[in-house]
Parts: C-alpha cells; structure tokens; sequence
C-alpha cells in the first residue's frame, strides 16, 4: 500500500457523546483485540512477551497485559518500576541505561529485594556501579546486556558486549542475557523488516560470544512494534512491544498495526473557526505533543475529515488546515484525532477514558508515569 493510502486507512474509533474535550479516549474492543493479538502470535511462536509499559503508564494496563499472556512487564526508568512494584507487579525489567546515584540506590536496592528485577547495562561501569549500589543484597541482581542493533541511541557491538558481561559477572552480577530494540525501523515506512533482521542477528552473535566465556544466556530479548512480528525467531525468545497496545498514526504507516485497529484517539472540539482556511480544535501541544517523525509533515490526523491536515500546534490550538470547497467540521463539533505518537499522548493526559461501542465505561489513572 502506498503510503497517502496507508494513511488513508487509518479509521478513528468512535468518540463518546457529551464527553468533556480534550480527553484521551481508549476503546476497548480494538484495545482487547490488539493485547489478544499480540499475545497468541508470539505465544504460537513460543517467544515470550514482555510489554514495555512506557506506552500507557497504567498499572491497570500492565495488569490486564500480564492476565492475558504477558509474562512480565518493562519499564523506562527504576521509577516507573517502583509504581508497578507497588501494584503488585512483581518481575519488572529495566530496558534503559541506569546510572544509580543516591535516591536510584534506594530505589534499586528495595526492588531487588522484592521483585524479581532485571536492568539493562551497556558498559563495565555501569555493572560496577549497580553491582555496588546493591551490594550485600540477598541474591545477584539479572542483568541484560544492551546490544545497539542499528538505531545508534544505547547499547554496544556484540564483541563489546562479550567484555562487559564479563565485567558485570566479575562484578557479582548475573549476567542472563542479552536485548536490543530496533528503533532504526522508525526512521520510515519500509524499515521494519531490515530492522528486525538486524536485532536477530546482532542478538545471536551477541549470545554466542557470551557463551563462548561461559555465560548462561537466558533471555534474548528483542522489541518494537514495528519489529515485534518480523523478528520473533530463535534466537529471540522475548519481545518487548509497547506501543501495540493503542497503535497511532506512525505505527499504521511503519507497518505496526492495520488503520482499523488504532484504539485511542483525541476526543477535540472546534472551538474556532475565525480564521478563514481552518478550524481550530482545543487539542494542542499539551495533548498532542509535538511529535512527529521527520517523514511525517503534520502533527496527527483527523480520519472523518481526510482533506484537514493539522498544519500548526500551540499549547491550546490545533489548527486544521483544509483546502477551498473540502469538508470540514463546524464550531462545537467534536472529533476523533489520532495522534502522531501514542506515547506522549498519554503521558501528557489525567488519564485514558475507556469506552466500548462509544459508551463510556471506565478511567484509567496514568498512575506509573516513571
Ligand atoms: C528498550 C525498548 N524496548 C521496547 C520498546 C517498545 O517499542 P515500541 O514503542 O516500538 O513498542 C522501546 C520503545 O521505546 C524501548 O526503548
């Protein structure tokens, strides 16, 4: 599919009457359907599945993940792991570097005493450091070497990594494997399946070269939802998706979910059309954010009314642009926008608003913002 059709695709899911805007809204049958999805396909496979809980910062999201086929779940920061800890959640992995200063130290060293932790690492230092901060705990700390797999952010060569896990292992901590997230396929539609071959391969060399010094290689952990499906083979045993779960606009493009299974949108309502050429919606920067990737000109989409594009964000407007004689929604009408980028979305936003079939149902706190 092209990519004006992909973006054509995409259908908004149906926004709640009477609902107070701007207001994220989640519908849960797409919701459901995308976390069942997800989990049968890499079940089928038997690689197991550890969402990255960045993309809804809700301990109710997480939990629901875990009961249906989640063995675990992922966090950005040893914050966000702590709220999930507190709910309850009890094997938490850490897919960021970590750099324990005082309040980390607390931080690590009380979750390792009471779930079952793994943090990422990528250099001897860190090891040391983190081996440090809990030192005198009751068991070795699991820990996953970062293998940067194309996307140039964190994370080191598989050769690098065969030094550092020696380090970590020297250090006293237990070294169970290795996990990458191949971020190189958002540079554009098209990049997933390179991407994906590239986190298998790194992952496996990576693996091998650990076990060449002795080192028990666990989890081989790769992770993105645009990769998720591509590179779910052996050696990978684990994926870590996040944004799958809502899907947005980039994600229908990027070949990470179809138009019709986006299932979260930005309830906005017209609240000007003064200027003549626009409407403005009362989602702006602070519900949208200002996200957009560099292949994507404008800042989300409007499904009911192709021909708008959403030209400009301020911190309360979104002005949505339309060409002479197209047509476009009146003052005080509310439409469904799908954003950009789910993930700031919802990390700006009180919470997500749940409906079902348009009905609201529910609220989620955005309580493990990290
Ligand atoms: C380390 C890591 N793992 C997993 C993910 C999840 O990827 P996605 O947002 O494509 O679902 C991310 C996303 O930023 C990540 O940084």
């Amino acid at each position: 599919m092209s990519a004006a059709a992909l973006g054509a695709s995409i259908v908004a899911p149906p926004i709640p009457a009477r609902i107070d805007t701007p207001s994220v809204v989640v519908d849960l049958d797409r919701f459901e359907a995308n976390v069942e999805r997800m989990a049968t396909f890499l079940a089928e496979r038997s690689v197991g599945l550890r969402p990255h809980a960045k993309t809804h910062s809700s301990t109710a999201v997480a939990k629901y993940q875990l009961e249906h086929g989640a063995l675990g779940c992922t966090v950005g920061t040893l914050r966000m792991a702590a709220a999930m800890a507190d709910a309850g959640i009890d094997d938490l992995f850490v897919a960021a570097p970590v750099w324990p200063d005082s309040e980390e130290t607390r931080r690590l060293r009380d979750l390792h005493d009471r779930v079952r932790l793994t943090v990422g690492i990528d250099s001897a230092e860190a090891a040391q450091r983190i081996a440090a901060a809990i030192a005198g705990g009751s068991s070795r700390l699991r820990v996953l070497v970062e293998i940067d797999s194309g996307e140039r952010r964190s994370g080191v060569t598989p050769a690098q990594a065969q030094a550092v896990a020696v380090a970590a292992s020297k250090a006293g901590l237990q070294v169970a494997g290795v996990f990458t997230h191949g971020g190189h396929s958002y540079r554009g539609p098209g990049k997933a399946a390179e991407a994906a071959v590239d986190e298998v391969e790194l992952l496996g060399e990576a693996a091998r070269l650990l076990e060449d010094v002795g080192i028990e290689v666990e989890t081989v952990s790769a992770g993105s939802t645009p990769t998720a499906h591509l590179s779910a083979r052996a050696p990978v045993n684990e994926e870590r998706p996040g944004t799958y779960v809502f899907g947005d606009r980039q994600q229908v493009y990027l070949g990470g979910c179809a138009g019709d299974e986006v299932a979260l949108a930005v309830a906005a309502t017209v609240t000007s059309t003064a200027v003549p050429g626009q409407v403005i919606l009362n989602s702006g920067a602070k519900a949208l954010s200002k996200d957009k990737p560099g292949w994507l000109g404008d800042f989300g989409t409007v499904p009911a009314y192709p021909d708008g594009v959403i030209t400009r964000l301020f911190d309360f407007h979104a002005v949505l642009e339309f060409p002479e004689g197209a047509a476009r929604p009146k003052l005080g009408e509310v439409v469904a926008v799908i954003p950009n980028h789910v993930c700031p979305v919802v990390n700006l936003s009180r919470g997500l608003v749940t409906a079902r079939n348009g009905v609201i149902n529910g609220f989620w706190a955005i309580d493990a913002r990290g």
